[in-house]
């Protein structure tokens, strides 16, 4: 096979040097965007007589009937073309003849790979930020249908203060919206048109940069073309906005884990998202977070990975930037099919609220409310919770819980209790009585469930 570039070459290149540099392997699946990209191209050469309007029209249908290949599944890939570019270059001129030979005109695969990447990526978020607002909408479901169940909150993972369950729900929802901010952000920087640089300095033809931007919707044609060549900035912003919302998955995954063991009891996994095992018969285990909260791993290594491929590169393009494809497209199909099974697994969740309610009344969850009565009752804080921590080693000591203390036992530790202290010392009653803004007193969670269902039913996530 002759070589796009073979004119300076005395020999062939070798099989294995062939197979060991080719990407299309991997690539072909940009061959979408590879073609829009082209398509615009072509159209701005006529426009700017750098071609004529006939071979412009005949390279647009030659790129129209590649793409129809590609849709039937009829286009074949040859490794040894090395990358999706080239494959659809070499198609189009066997296709159309030599006038396809002037698609490349001002062009360079350096400044195509990375419009295409761009153009992927833009899309990519568009679809990532839809299922994360499509797991937001169902975690905000749960938390309203199980508003009014009461479970402990923890620290340190023991056990705090009484919550609403609803308010833990919805601490994933405010986790999710700075995700979708966060690629919000970084679209910004990803919709930037590297097309017009070339291989390095731009070129001495007559192009059109804006044009093309126009017509691919691009917001801004990049200012620098040795930068714009060799920049990979915005591909690790958006591995770093994908860890982090992996992270947030993973977090959310760990307590499902927890919430379902024997010890914690607190939900029961869907049998269709949870499996045997092969020698014990009584178990069910929760591989499907399980699985989440590893592929994290996966995700964090790909940012690491091209962190690593960047640094010390020299400027501008190398080689070395074929590399960044595997793990951002790795990344784009975990994300996607980590936040696609939570979405369908989550509703299917059942809660132990009686469960929930009863491991929220053992543990002195309320302490904290008998040390802030103290305080309305002017006693400064330190000196309350010293007096309500002595009450709490009393309770260990007699193996009772706040509850079951009587109004003497209370004013033994202090004078100012009086009979109104009894009624504070019930998971509910700590509930209802935290309503400071983001507390979890229902009337506080309904002000955050009230929040997003305006803004899931105002605006599409990047918006
Ligand atoms: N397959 C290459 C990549 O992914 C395309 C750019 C090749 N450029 C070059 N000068 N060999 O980076």
């Amino acid at each position: 096979m002759k070589k796009a570039w073979s004119g300076r070459f005395k020999r062939n290149s070798s099989a294995s040097a062939e197979s060991f540099t080719e990407s299309v392997s991997f690539d072909s699946r940009l061959w979408e965007y590879d073609i829009k990209g082209s398509i615009a191209h072509a159209k701005m050469l006529a426009r700017q007589n750098i071609i004529s309007k006939k071979d412009s029209a005949r390279i647009l249908k030659g790129l129209s009937a590649i793409a129809d290949e590609f849709t039937s599944g009829t286009f074949k890939v040859r490794k040894e073309l090395e990358d999706i570019h080239m494959n659809i270059e070499a198609a189009l001129i066997k296709k159309i003849g030599p006038i396809g030979m002037k698609l490349h005109t001002a062009r360079s695969r350096n400044d195509q790979i990375s419009l295409d990447m761009r153009m992927y990526l833009k899309e990519e978020t568009r679809e990532i930020t839809a299922l994360i607002r499509k797991v937001q909408k169902t975690l905000l479901k749960m938390s309203e249908r199980h508003l009014g169940s009461i479970m402990p909150g923890y620290t340190h993972l023991q056990r705090a203060q009484p919550v609403l369950l609803s308010h833990h729900l919805l601490a994933y929802v405010e986790m999710l919206q700075r995700d979708v901010s966060r690629f919000k952000d970084c679209l910004k920087r990803i919709d930037v048109l590297p097309l017009g640089s070339c291989a390095i300095s731009g070129t001495t033809l007559p192009i059109d940069r804006t044009y093309v931007a126009k017509m691919l919707g691009f917001k801004q044609i990049a200012g620098n073309s040795i930068d714009a060549v060799s920049d990979r900035d915005f591909m690790l912003e958006f591995l770093s906005c994908s860890s982090m919302v992996m992270m947030h998955l993973s977090r959310l995954s760990e307590e499902l884990i927890l919430w379902s063991t024997e010890e914690f009891n607190f939900i029961e996994l869907p049998d269709e998202y949870t499996t045997g095992s092969s020698i014990m018969p009584q178990k069910k285990n929760p591989d499907v977070p399980e699985l989440v909260r590893a592929k994290t791993g996966r995700v964090y290594g790909n940012v690491m990975s091209i962190l690593t491929l960047m640094k010390g590169l020299p400027l501008a393009y190398n080689r070395d930037l074929q590399e960044d494809k595997p793990p951002v497209f790795d990344t784009v199909d975990t994300v996607k099919s980590c936040l696609t099974i939570l979405c369908n697994m989550l509703p299917d969740i059942i809660f132990h609220t009686e469960t929930m309610l009863s491991s929220a009344g053992t543990g002195y969850t309320t302490a904290t409310d008998i040390a802030e009565y103290l305080v309305k009752k002017n006693i400064p804080f330190r000196m309350a919770h010293e007096i309500t921590g002595k009450i709490v080693l009393y309770c260990m000591d007699k193996n009772i819980q706040l509850h079951q203390l009587n109004i003497k036992q209370l004013k033994a530790f202090s004078p100012v209790f009086r009979n109104d202290i009894l009624k504070h010392l019930e998971p509910a009653a700590s509930v209802r009585a935290h309503s400071s803004p983001g507390g979890t007193a229902t009337s506080s969670v309904m002000r955050q469930i009230r929040k997003y269902k305006k803004l899931f039913n105002e605006k599409s996530p990047l918006r």
